[in-house]
């Protein structure tokens, strides 16, 4: 062969691997309303950036006649390229080829690229569209995916590890996404699950689809396995870029400091009237959030699932900073196990990756009720308990009403190495709110008055006593635990400055193999 024949041949080469499974299972895919393996790489990256590893990589089973069918790639695209110009490395499951079924083969290319992302320190990011363990291969693809699963706890908080479902991931397969820092699903196409439907069926007898089972929105809304449910596929890959402008390359970067031109100063005069003056009355925290972030722009973590706390992603004066608040909106804002998890775990993340935190509180405290209890709310309020205690970044909190109870000591406290502790004059902080109090303290006397009218009167007075002197944030200002009482329409101005002041904040854990955070 000449010179000319061998590149030609080369050129030929990569022409089939780009084919996949071919023509006709591709047009099944777009059939399915669902993008290729490379169209999707395509999509996410910065144009022409994408350099491809491991075309040439077919698998090497002999079982079931496997060996007569081969196709480049082995079912997974795998590579590195940019978004908005920082490096990240990628894997696409290509389901043209033996449905993105994993054999011993296809792990390894995924091992490898996660190994590079390691070595690089950057983003890795993993889109998943696959029948699971390819039957053919039998246990080397059961140890291929331990192989992932390792690299993927390996690589849990030195690089942001994304996984996008835009199709099938059941089985264990979807432990490696569980073991990742953010899942996106597409709508209607994708679907998570341990067990499928038909063996659902077989042991419990349920009827589901897998729409129901371990569709976007039961995993958006219910179980909280998916952080973001994206309308489409093309939306979900945006999201990623969207999601990677605000973290780190790795544990030992900062964030990219994004140019700012909405004014630091730039007071907001709404948030002076947000407040309603029946404390039971609710408003939404996402208004205070707007307010007082960059532009408005806040991409929020979780959206759909446990509602009563918020979190996400903003800027203040371009530096990236995680949002924790307690939304008055939804259940009063009340800590529970869902929001307790939810805003743990994005507390820790963001302690991995060096991004401030700043939590707005408005909490009348933790969920009562058996169910709660039996649910264990005890072990899963801790968790964000021991999430805020034990992070080291810039910790600003700013107490906007409530802040009652053991919730009070949970929310970024002062107790907890919070940083900075302002309070907006509406503050009330206390061991619990003005109802309780009086019906714990006064309960005797109440029983002794002999009219309702009595009773309703002695009881309004004393909650009104109780309120003067706790539903303030003075009281806790006597101590220090406030430093200081703030306007609300000069809130972005106050937490701007105190994460400016606190940039060069140095604070550390005792040296430990790892914490027991109760699970
Ligand atoms: C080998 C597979 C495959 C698999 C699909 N294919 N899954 N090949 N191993 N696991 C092949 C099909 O034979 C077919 O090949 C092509 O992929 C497309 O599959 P279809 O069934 O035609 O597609 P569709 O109707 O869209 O159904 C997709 C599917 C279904 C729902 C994913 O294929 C399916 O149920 N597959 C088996 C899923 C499964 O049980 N996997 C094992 C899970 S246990 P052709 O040549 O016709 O294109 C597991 C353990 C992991 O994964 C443990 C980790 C610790």
């Amino acid at each position: 062969m000449t010179n000319q024949e061998k590149i030609k041949q080369l050129i030929d080469l990569r022409a089939t691997a780009k084919l996949g499974g071919g023509e006709k299972r591709i047009d099944a895919q777009h059939g399915k309303g669902k993008m290729t393996a490379r169209e999707r790489i395509d999509l996410l990256l910065d144009e022409g950036s994408f350099e491809e590893y491991d075309m040439f990589v077919t698998h090497r089973c002999v079982n079931f006649g496997m060996e007569a069918t081969k196709f480049m790639g082995d079912g997974v695209v795998t590579g590195r390229g940019t978004i908005d110009g920082r490096v990240v490395y990628v894997f696409a499951q290509d389901f043209t080829v033996f449905g993105g079924s994993l054999s011993e083969t296809f792990a390894q290319k995924i091992c490898k690229v996660m190994d590079m992302a390691m070595k690089a320190g950057a983003p890795l990011i993993g889109i998943n569209d696959s029948g699971g363990a390819r039957i053919q291969e039998g246990v080397t693809a059961l140890a291929g995916y331990a192989e992932i699963f390792e690299r993927n706890i390996m690589a849990s908080g030195v690089i942001p590890q994304i996984s996008a479902i835009f199709g099938p991931c059941a089985g264990g397969a979807v432990y490696s996404p569980a073991l990742t820092d953010y899942i996106i699903m597409s709508k209607g196409t994708s679907y998570m699950f341990v067990t499928g439907p038909k063996v659902v069926k077989t042991v419990t007898g349920e009827v589901v689809t897998e729409e129901q089972l371990g569709g976007a929105s039961v995993h958006g809304s219910k179980s909280g396995v998916t952080h973001f449910i994206a309308e489409d596929e093309q939306e979900g890959l945006q999201l990623i870029r969207k999601l990677l402008s605000y973290l780190p390359q790795n544990n030992l970067e900062e964030a990219p400091l994004e140019p700012c031109d909405d004014p630091i100063d730039r007071l907001d005069d709404s948030l002076n009237e947000i407040i309603p003056d029946n404390p039971n009355k609710p408003y939404d925290v996402k208004d205070v959030i707007h307010a007082i972030v960059d532009h408005g722009e806040f991409l929020e973590v979780h959206r759909h699932y446990a509602q009563n706390i918020v979190v996400g992603f903003a800027r203040f004066n371009g530096i990236s900073t995680g949002i924790v608040a307690n939304q008055p909106n939804f259940l009063a804002g009340v800590l529970d196990i869902n929001a307790s998890r939810k805003a743990g775990r994005f507390v820790r993340f963001c302690d991995c990756f060096n991004i401030p935190l700043v939590t707005l509180v408005d909490v009348p405290g933790f969920l009562p009720g058996t169910a709660q209890e039996y649910g264990g709310i005890i072990t899963n309020g801790a968790k964000l308990l021991f999430a805020y205690g034990e992070a080291t970044v810039p910790k600003v909190t700013v107490i906007l009403r409530k802040s009652y109870g053991g919730a009070y000591c949970v929310m970024s406290s002062k107790h907890l190495r919070g940083d900075i502790n302002y309070s907006w004059p509406s503050g009330e902080i206390a061991v619990m709110g003005p109802k309780g109090a009086i019906e714990v303290l006064q309960s005797k006397k109440i029983k002794e008055l002999e009219s309702d009218e009595a009773r309703a009167e002695f009881i309004a007075k004393s909650e009104e006593e109780y309120k003067d002197k706790f539903a303030n944030p003075y009281n806790a200002a006597q101590y220090g635990y406030i430093d200081d009482v703030i306007e609300p329409r000069n809130t972005r101005f106050r937490i701007i400055r105190a994460l400016q002041t606190l940039a060069t904040k140095k604070d550390a854990m005792p040296p430990k193999k790892h914490t027991n955070i109760p699970l």
